[in-house]
């Protein structure tokens, strides 16, 4: 089919990259003319493994070609299908920014020539399909040349680190769809991508709008339910690990997304998470547990910031402290509300030295805090310049690396944000370890938490 694909993306690379593959057409439609010329030449502007090969395959195959101007690609060519895959960033109240969203639409509306099927993928406010379609009929019913515009809503569960794997092969692609037309386009498009054709779901605009919002929400839940736990296990001295894999094993709950760490970050959760607030707010049904979803994810942030400080006190003030991973989650150089951020800014706020590693977004960090932060080539040369390390991403590279590496560390300190370690083999290399529901193996916490415990027991 022929295709076009309206931002160039995260979203929009990754869409008309997978769609390329698969032999369609795609014309990718940028306004920065610097992000075509880098695409051109096979740079993309972000770490996302993979897709570098799928867009350089797609342009030297000819199926992807690049446009600076929609208004003049939709006259000249004949595209059955429109993706709009232009950013929706979160206003300072929460609400989705529909600038780019309204401006592709209002353009599509006035210069369409033939029949095609508009799709939304960006992650757009609920009514967003209705209005965009009511929008397209209007524009056109004042035109001289009537045109068909069929709408759908298409939301992406794509996640950054394995966006390619995620598209190729689908769990599922929700397809908000009006129209017969638009169904069996939709069905055409994505059979090759998913295993069953049921695995296409149809259902009216805004449920599969919902259904976007519903799924991060219900993701960022179960983080803040184990993040949640994870403190509570510490208290009481329970390993969170255990209880993990003691509920994970139950078919109904299952095994994913069950890691605690310092909290989620990333540029999806935080916004879909006010978003959905904000709309619960809007139609007046309070998202009173999702409210708690987000408070909980900065207890989470700030209450492993708080260990490393009142571990040290005072003495923090004279302290080096290192940093292994600053992105949001690995294989992936996006910083966007990275639990990282929180930890730098804290440390930064008592002028305490920082030095950093992380594989992909050590650029990113130093154009933010300039010579604020010191930055290492290699993980291993960090260990020897900093008293304590945090562990903030779990990178397979620091998973792997020999725990008689860090005995180089000035404090043999370690608190780890992402339970990378053993915390039993890192004891018995005679190195102080702080994780996240495992600390019941730290003769360190045990100190700490013993007074907590009594007073528990005397209740009892
Ligand atoms: C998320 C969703 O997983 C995708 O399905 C969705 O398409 C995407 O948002 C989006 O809306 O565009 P992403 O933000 O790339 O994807 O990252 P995730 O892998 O979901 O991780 C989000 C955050 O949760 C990270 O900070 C990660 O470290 C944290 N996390 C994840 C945990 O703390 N524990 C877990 O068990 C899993």
């Amino acid at each position: 089919m022929k295709i076009i694909v309206v931002g160039a993306g995260y979203l929009g690379l990754v869409t008309g990259a997978c769609l390329a593959k698969k032999g369609h057409q795609i014309t990718i439609v940028e306004r920065d003319q610097k992000k075509i010329a880098a695409l051109q030449e096979g740079r993309i502007p972000f770490y996302e493994p993979g897709l570098n090969q799928y867009v350089i395959d797609g342009i030297k195959k000819n199926f992807i070609t690049f446009s600076q101007d929609l208004a003049q690609t939709l006259h000249k060519q004949n595209d059955e299908i429109i993706f709009s895959c232009v950013g929706t960033p979160s206003l300072p109240n929460g609400d989705a920014d529909m600038t780019a969203v309204w401006s592709v639409m209002t353009t599509i509306g006035k210069h369409l020539m033939h029949d095609a099927l508009v799709i939304n993928k960006s992650t757009v406010p609920i009514g967003t399909a209705r209005k965009t379609k009511k929008l397209l009929d209007d524009l056109i019913a004042k035109r001289t040349n009537p045109i068909s515009i069929n709408v759908a809503s298409n939301p992406e569960f794509l996640r950054e680190g394995s966006a390619i794997h995620d598209f190729m092969e689908s769990d599922r692609v929700v397809c908000g769809i009006e129209s017969e037309e638009a169904r069996e386009i939709l069905l055409k498009l994505y059979r090759p991508f998913v295993k069953k054709e049921e695995h296409i779901l149809e259902m009216n605009f805004e449920s599969a709008e919902l259904t976007k919002y519903a799924a991060n929400a219900m993701l960022a839940t179960r983080i803040s339910f184990i993040n949640e736990l994870s403190r509570l296990a510490d208290a009481a001295h329970a390993d969170i690990k255990h209880i993990q894999k003691g509920i994970g094993l139950d078919s109904r709950i299952g095994p994913d997304f069950l890691n605690p760490g310092v909290g989620y970050g990333g540029s999806c959760f935080p916004k879909d998470i006010d978003a959905l607030v904000a709309t619960g707010t809007a139609y007046k049904e309070e998202m009173s547990l999702v409210r708690q979803v987000k408070i909980i994810n900065e207890q989470q942030k700030q209450s492993f910031i708080d260990s490393i400080f009142n571990y040290y006190g005072d003495d923090i003030l004279h302290k080096t402290i290192g940093i292994w991973g600053l992105s949001f989650k690995p294989n992936t150089d996006d910083i966007r509300c990275a639990p990282s951020l929180d930890l730098i800014n804290a440390l930064i706020d008592e002028d305490i030295k920082i030095v950093a590693y992380d594989p992909a977004a050590m650029m990113h960090i130093k154009n933010l805090y300039k010579d604020k932060v010191k930055f290492v080539k290699h993980r291993q040369d960090l260990l020897p310049q900093v008293d304590a390390l945090v562990i903030m991403t779990e990178w397979q590279e620091f998973i792997d690396t020999n725990p008689e590496d860090f005995t180089c560390i000035k404090d043999r300190l370690i608190f780890d944000g992402r339970n990378c370690f053993d915390p039993i083999e890192l004891q018995m290399h005679n190195l102080t370890y702080f994780c996240v529901g495992r600390n019941v193996y730290s003769p360190k916490w045990h100190e700490k938490s013993i007074q907590k415990r009594v007073e528990y027991l005397e209740q009892l």
